[in-house]
């Protein structure tokens, strides 16, 4: 496995910021339903701030990880999948990465609107995207959830794609983004 990807596998710097994702995204789910089933107070305002610092970290590494991909090989899936899957990967990996980034914007534009102050684990204050504004506010709760709806649905037919790679067409497309996948 090296660091940096090759024209056949991912290195391990793409595949850790893949799955590093997934994970945190998974986590935000978690810490809002916890945030949503409290009474509003402290413990509240606290579950939020962890949704807010972690849905920016979030931002952070969706940079990082376009600018490694910029500055590296992209995998081909050419000889590996048929014309129209390598179209259709494509372009539900280019809703990936704008879900990535449009779910935690929208989330830091409500909390703005609110006017919340967003802060990234106390240790750094952002600044307001936008300025207080009930309707703004509104409108980004509202795309936050739905964006947020998006992409559960199309990271579904992402991970049907890499199982139908995997178990159907049996070649080593999971397997290169696996952490142990062992393709070189
Ligand atoms: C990829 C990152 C993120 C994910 C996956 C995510 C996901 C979610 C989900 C599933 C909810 C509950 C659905 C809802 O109430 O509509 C939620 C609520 C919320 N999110 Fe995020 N979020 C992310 C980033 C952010 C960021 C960066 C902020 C602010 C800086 C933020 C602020 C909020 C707030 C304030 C709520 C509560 C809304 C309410 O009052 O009902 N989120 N988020
Ligand atoms: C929230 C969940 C997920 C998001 C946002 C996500 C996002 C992405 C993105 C944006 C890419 C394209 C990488 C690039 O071209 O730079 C990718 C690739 C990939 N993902 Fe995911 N992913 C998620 C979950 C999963 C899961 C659960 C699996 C496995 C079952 C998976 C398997 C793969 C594989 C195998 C590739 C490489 C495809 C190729 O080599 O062409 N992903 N993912």
């Amino acid at each position: 496995m090296t660091f940096r990807n090759t024209t056949r596998a991912w290195g391990t710097l793409s595949k850790s910021l893949h799955w590093l994702i997934v994970l945190l995204i998974i986590n935000q789910w978690f810490i809002a339903s916890r945030a949503d089933a409290l009474p509003l107070g402290p413990a509240k305002i606290a579950a939020l701030g962890w949704h807010k610092s972690f849905g920016i970290t979030i931002l952070a590494l969706a940079i990082i990880r376009l600018v490694w991909r910029w500055l590296n090989p992209v995998p081909s899936l050419a000889g590996v999948a048929k014309a129209w899957e390598r179209v259709l990967a494509g372009f539900s990996h280019f809703l990936l990465y704008a879900l990535i980034f449009a779910v935690p914007l929208s989330g830091w534009m409500m909390s703005s609107a609110r006017n919340f102050p967003v802060s990234w684990f106390n240790a750094v204050q952002l600044p307001d995207l936008v300025k207080p504004d009930r309707g703004t506010y509104e409108l980004m709760h509202d795309a936050h959830g739905l964006l947020f709806a998006a992409l559960v649905c199309v990271a579904l037919l992402h991970v049907l794609g890499a199982l139908k790679h995997h178990f159907i067409d049996r070649n080593d497309v999971l397997k290169r983004m696996l952490p142990f996948g062992g393709v070189k």
